[in-house]
């Protein structure tokens, strides 16, 4: 068994930044890095592009366990085709919200996502790595920062990445998203028990580094 693996579980709401500062905090510790809401976008864009019904639990999680993926680097290859970019669009972001809500779906990806635990250690984002697959998580960390701090950190994002976007249409998204993934059945974005709450609204990506960086060493006894 791995468990005895360190994970750090950042969990937290779309386009709050956890990626960024659990990609940092991977980084300065040499710790492995999962971005588990990549499976969720990959698993949308594969069913979106091969046009697999949205709605189809059985299809979309055959969809799931079946494709081929491989991080390298900043490249996130599907099939060998680098996707790192297309799978940013917000289109395949709320396709992935809803299919995330799909058990089966997430019971697809949960072996894939388990799997990322290897030895020196694991820092992994998204919704449910502290409550449902890492529960046993050294530090759990729940990252939010307001509607409007993050509907302006996608749009520079999202231009940045070469999309068109509108502010008003991403406030919109982001507050639906944030009620499906709050409310679905199966795994909601919820804090874990234990976890410490960083609203990171007025922080800058290194102040939020440090600040899990520094739970983090406490929780060790250094
Ligand atoms: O973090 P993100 O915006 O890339 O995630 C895209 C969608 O995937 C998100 O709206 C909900 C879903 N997701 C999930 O349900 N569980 C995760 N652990 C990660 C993402």
């Amino acid at each position: 068994m791995n468990s005895s693996i360190p994970v750090i579980a950042i969990d937290g709401p779309t386009a709050s930044g956890k990626g960024t500062v659990a990609q940092r905090v991977a980084d300065h510790l040499g710790y492995h890095y999962l971005d588990s809401g990549a499976l969720y976008r990959l698993t949308a864009f594969s069913a979106m592009r091969g046009g697999v019904d949205l709605a189809h639990e059985a299809a979309l999680a055959e969809l799931a366990s079946s494709l081929k993926i491989r991080f390298v680097n900043d490249q996130i290859l599907l099939d060998g085709e680098d996707v790192a970019n297309a799978i940013r669009a917000e289109e395949v972001g709320n396709s992935a919200s809803k299919i995330a809500a799909l058990p089966a779906v997430r019971r697809a990806l949960f072996d894939l996502q388990v799997s990322f635990r290897t030895l020196p250690g694991l820092v992994a984002d998204g919704r449910d790595m502290g409550t449902v697959i890492f529960p046993d998580a050294s530090l759990k960390v729940f990252l939010t920062a307001s509607v409007g701090a993050r509907a302006q950190r996608r749009y520079k994002q999202l231009i940045d990445k070469g999309f068109s976007a509108s502010m008003t249409d991403l406030l919109k998204d982001l507050t639906e998203r944030d009620a499906r993934d709050s409310n679905r059945a199966v795994a909601p974005l919820k804090p874990a028990e234990g976890a410490h709450l960083l609203d990171t609204s007025d922080m800058t990506v290194d102040q939020a580094v440090e600040q899990v960086l520094g739970w983090y060493a406490a929780g060790r006894g250094s």
